[in-house]
């Protein structure tokens, strides 16, 4: 099996070695599922400090990512092109469908981590397929929504969780969040495990958790709620990261 393969864009290489080497995501890369590489913008600077970003075209506050050394670090890559996301808080806003559509678009992704105060616009415009959000609020930089682009996709990716159900039946597959969870011991500080998980009776625990999730979704994200009716009455453009991923 070819590994999926990520290249990440970062003047921070040294932010992915403990990534790259805990849980989940260090067991994939030890068993060939995945990848993860780091390419420094800076070894693409032309001057002598190695910088990559200067003050903006028409002033204002901090700096900016210059285009030069990160479009010739994605050039570096070679052919074919990754499919190349931008790390910004401007990009479409991230989620389990569109973690599960890309982890299925292809087997190479470079990911751009901007720091600063963000990018010149050329590096939008000549560098990204697609620009990716992690939530709405300021990040210094893209490293930590890299981590969190790979983690998800790569929970995709199969073999990564030895039990594929496992993803499956995580929280907003569907988008829907999981039912109660419980284990030994049946009484803890007075809370009892209900009884229908005690039952043996599969059929009537299955028909438990599929209510309880949807109860669970209903309480706590009713936004996810009225996004799946959405969808059942064809109006897909409310619910983000559902689309067609070849739209991309
Ligand atoms: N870089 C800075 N903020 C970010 C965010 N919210 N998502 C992705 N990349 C970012």
């Amino acid at each position: 099996m070819i590994p999926v393969r990520f290249e990440i864009i970062t003047i921070f290489p040294e932010y992915f070695i403990q990534f790259k080497s805990i849980g989940t995501i260090g067991r994939a890369i030890e068993n060939g599922l995945i990848q993860i590489n780091t390419h420094n913008p800076r070894d693409y600077s032309k001057d002598k400090h190695r910088s990559v970003d200067d003050y903006p075209y028409g002033g204002g506050p901090g700096m900016v990512m210059k285009p030069e050394p990160v479009l010739e670090c994605l050039d570096s890559l070679g052919e074919p092109a990754p499919f190349r996301i931008l790390l910004s808080p401007q990009g479409e806003l991230w989620n389990q469908n569109l973690a599960l559509h890309l982890s299925q678009k292809t087997e190479r992704f470079a990911l751009i981590c901007g720091r600063y105060e963000g990018f010149d616009e050329r590096i939008r415009i000549a560098g990204a397929d697609l620009d990716i959000s992690i939530g709405d609020y300021v990040l210094s930089g893209g490293e930590a929504a890299a981590c969190v682009v790979i983690e998800t996709m790569s929970r995709h990716i199969s073999g990564v969780v030895g039990d594929s159900e496992s993803v499956t039946s995580d929280s907003l597959g569907g988008n829907l969040l999981k039912h109660p969870q419980y284990t030994r011991p049946p009484e803890y500080r007075g809370l009892r495990v209900p009884e229908i998980l005690l039952s043996g009776d599969h059929r009537k625990i299955q028909k438990w958790r599929e209510e309880m999730s949807i109860e669970n979704t209903k309480r706590k994200r009713p936004d996810l709620f009225t996004c799946k009716d959405d969808l059942k009455g064809d109006k897909k453009s409310v619910c983000r990261g559902s689309e067609d991923p070849d739209e991309f």
